[in-house]
């Protein structure tokens, strides 16, 4: 059963059903009409039994009346006594005698029916004793062809309804089947041809009023993964595009430089220091570029790598690394009272990572001697600079990859760092915004937990 298709399961399920209950409908019908038929014959039989005894006070043994011949005629009776040597002589019964008709006029046995054929005809008989006499047994009987003509047509016509049931039974479990399970085979359809053209943008018709039933539903959540499938194939093949086109012009200048190098027999002292000092910067801005997109393709935190970190040592180290790093800026770190001594899980080298660059961009875009105020609280760090700030325009877009803003395109970077910072925020369940400071300059915040008091 579990080999054959769903479709052809369910139409068979509900042809059974629905054809066991017709068969068994007609069954309990005709059972009814048999015995109805049947009690009545009987009940016939007992009336004549008693207007027979009525009518034949006293009578001695034998026929009393009528030939069980005609369909018509009344019920033909019998007296017959217990012992047989009180039989009439020479008039012979009309019903057969049994033993059993005996031991009722003895009183030894109570009524009963007995169904026989009479000179051809199928007749049925009442034996019960003869109440204006000792010692009798009244017998009459009827013919029952009305009866059993009764009963065969009745079994004819529940024999048909019951074929014609199964038929149709079968004829609507079919199109209920191939109805209810027309949207499941929609589905597979879609789920097959995008799986055969790996063309995530296909939909299933999800049609207008059914959008209660469950396959509706299961059509939506369909939808809503092929939507999330496409919107993260999408994102991937930005990513790779992206990611050579900005790859292309470092590596280009890495290349001139490598073949000048190779050629340094040609070049005086101070072009090959030139050419190497811009070697040596190419190489380190395409490592990092190279580590960025490694961070971005990146999705979620190995759990195996997450521990408590110390929030105000890793800033701390952050800050000292930067000023080593930037010594014409001038970094300031203030830890608010409550901020000593939190921990939170997370990634340590990720999270360095993050507030390096939010120092990195504070610094590269700082004038000489400016300053950048760094302060970690118990819920996040702001980082403060007054730089010339991010222009409204520009505050929407700075976390999106390769975004630099009109007055960044001058100086180093590729526009990655804001968009990687953010995704390491949000793996660490953290939230990184940026702001324009109250008289100048940009503010980044980093908050820890949608709770934490703003830092
Ligand atoms: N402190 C800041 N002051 C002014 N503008 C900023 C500041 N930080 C970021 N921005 C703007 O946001 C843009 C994106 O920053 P992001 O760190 O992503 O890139 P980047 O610093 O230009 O390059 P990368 O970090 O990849 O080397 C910057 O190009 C700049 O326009
Ligand atoms: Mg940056």
């Amino acid at each position: 059963m579990t080999r054959l298709p769903l479709r052809t399961r369910l139409a068979l399920l509900a042809t059974v059903t629905v054809a066991l209950i017709t068969v068994g409908v007609c069954t309990a019908a005709y059972a009814v009409i048999r015995y109805e038929l049947g009690h009545q014959l009987d009940l016939q039989l007992a009336q004549s039994a008693t207007l027979a005894a009525r009518q034949s006070r006293g009578e001695p043994p034998g026929v009393l009346s009528g030939e069980c011949r005609y369909l018509a005629a009344p019920a033909c009776a019998q007296l017959v006594p217990a012992d047989p040597a009180d039989d009439p002589a020479g008039r012979p019964y009309l019903l057969p005698v049994a033993d059993a008709a005996r031991a009722v006029a003895a009183g030894a046995h109570a009524p009963y029916y007995t169904n026989l054929t009479l000179q051809g005809h199928p007749v049925r008989m009442l034996t019960t004793p003869y109440p204006a006499g000792r010692g009798k047994a009244l017998q009459v009987a009827l013919r029952s062809d009305t009866t059993a003509k009764g009963v065969r047509q009745a079994t004819a016509l529940f024999a048909a309804i019951s074929v014609a049931g199964v038929g149709l039974a079968a004829l609507g479990g079919y199109g209920v089947a191939r109805r209810g399970l027309a949207p499941v085979a929609r589905l597979t359809a879609t789920a097959e041809r995008i799986a055969a053209t790996r063309d995530a943008r296909t939909r299933i018709d999800v049609p207008a009023g059914r959008r209660r039933d469950e396959l509706a539903r299961l059509a939506a959540s369909f939808n809503t993964m092929l939507g999330e499938l496409e919107d993260s194939v999408t994102a991937r093949r930005r990513l790779v595009a992206d990611a050579s086109h900005e790859l292309r012009t470092p590596l280009t200048a890495l290349r001139t430089n490598a073949e000048l190098l190779a050629r340094s027999e040609r070049l005086t002292p101070a072009q090959r220091d030139r050419a190497s000092a811009a070697l040596g910067r190419q190489i380190h801005e395409v490592t990092s570029l190279v580590n960025d997109l490694i961070e971005l393709a990146r999705d979620e935190e190995p759990t195996a790598l997450v521990e408590e970190v110390a929030l105000v040592p890793l800033v701390a180290h952050a800050v000292e690394a930067a000023r080593a790093h930037w010594p014409g800026v001038r970094f300031g770190l203030e830890v608010a009272p409550g901020a000593a001594g939190v921990t939170l899980p997370g990634v340590p080298a990720r999270l360095s990572r993050l507030v390096a660059n939010l120092l990195g961009n504070a610094a590269k875009f700082s004038p000489a001697g400016a300053r950048v105020e760094v302060v970690v609280s118990a819920g996040g760090v702001t980082v403060r600079d007054h730089g010339p700030g991010i222009a409204a325009e520009d505050l929407p877009h700075v976390f999106d990859r390769f975004y630099r803003a009109e007055g960044a395109r001058a100086l180093p970077g590729s526009g990655l760092g804001l968009a990687m910072a953010r995704q390491i925020a949000e793996a660490h369940g953290a939230r990184l915004s940026a702001e324009r400071a109250p008289g100048g300059g940009a503010l980044f915040r980093l908050a820890f937990t949608a709770a934490a008091p703003p830092v």
